[in-house]
């Protein structure tokens, strides 16, 4: 799929302040700094579209993207980042799970992770909490262009292992480097697929 025109539509909290539910939706989720604003304004071949940093904590707010008229890609803001305790974590921000949970047009969460680094704790028990909800994600491994292929062949079987513990099967997953422009075909090719079963 080729992404002909996207548009910021709105940044709210409020789950009732979103667009109407009528397209099909996919939001980016994971750890602050992991990258995904980057892989948002690469997917739409935009720089300024979302706005990026290297200091964690950027994206605070759900905002929304107009992609082809069509459907809507969602940036999240990060977790792991706020000071806070490991109880409160994944409760970070109550207006994130309520949006994951209750919004009816989101099709697929992509959860970020950082290809540099073994299997996070934080990213496990988010994926598990996703499960216990019947969330459906796929996983985007971020920055390979910062790592060499036998350092993310490995990392990628780590983590395949670390996941076998809990899950049954590995869900989709794809590897990205927004700064190499790697692997945003086979993303969007995913979302079109998803996007011929809405009716
Ligand atoms: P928050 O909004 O704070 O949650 O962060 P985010 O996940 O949106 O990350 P963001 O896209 O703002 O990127 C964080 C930093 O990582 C920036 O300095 C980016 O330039 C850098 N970055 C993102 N993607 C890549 C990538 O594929 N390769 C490299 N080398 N750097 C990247
Ligand atoms: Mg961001």
């Amino acid at each position: 799929m080729k992404i002909k025109s996207a548009e910021f539509v709105i940044s709210n909290t409020k789950l009732d302040l979103c667009p109407a539910p009528n397209m099909p939706e996919y939001a980016f989720i994971g750890r602050s700094n992991v990258g995904k604003s980057s892989l948002i304004n690469y997917l739409t071949n935009n720089k300024k579209l979302s706005k990026i940093s290297q200091t964690p904590g950027k994206t605070q707010l759900i905002n929304h993207f107009l992609i082809n008229d069509n459907w809507y890609l969602v940036d999240l803001p990060g977790y792991g980042y706020a000071k806070t305790s490991q109880k409160n974590r994944l409760k970070w921000q109550g207006f994130i799970s309520e949006y994951i949970l209750t919004r009816e047009n989101l099709l697929n969460l992509f959860v970020l992770i950082d290809s540099r680094l073994p299997p996070q704790k934080i990213d496990l028990d988010f994926m598990e909490w996703l499960g216990e909800k019947q969330v459906p994600f796929a996983i985007v491994f971020t920055k390979i262009d910062k790592v060499s292929s036998s350092v993310l062949n490995k990392n990628l079987l780590h983590y395949k292992k670390e996941m076998l513990k809990y899950w049954a099967t590995m869900p989709p997953s794809f590897t990205s480097s927004s700064e190499s422009k790697i692997g945003g075909e086979k993303i969007l090719n995913y979302i079109e697929e998803i996007n011929s079963t809405w009716n």
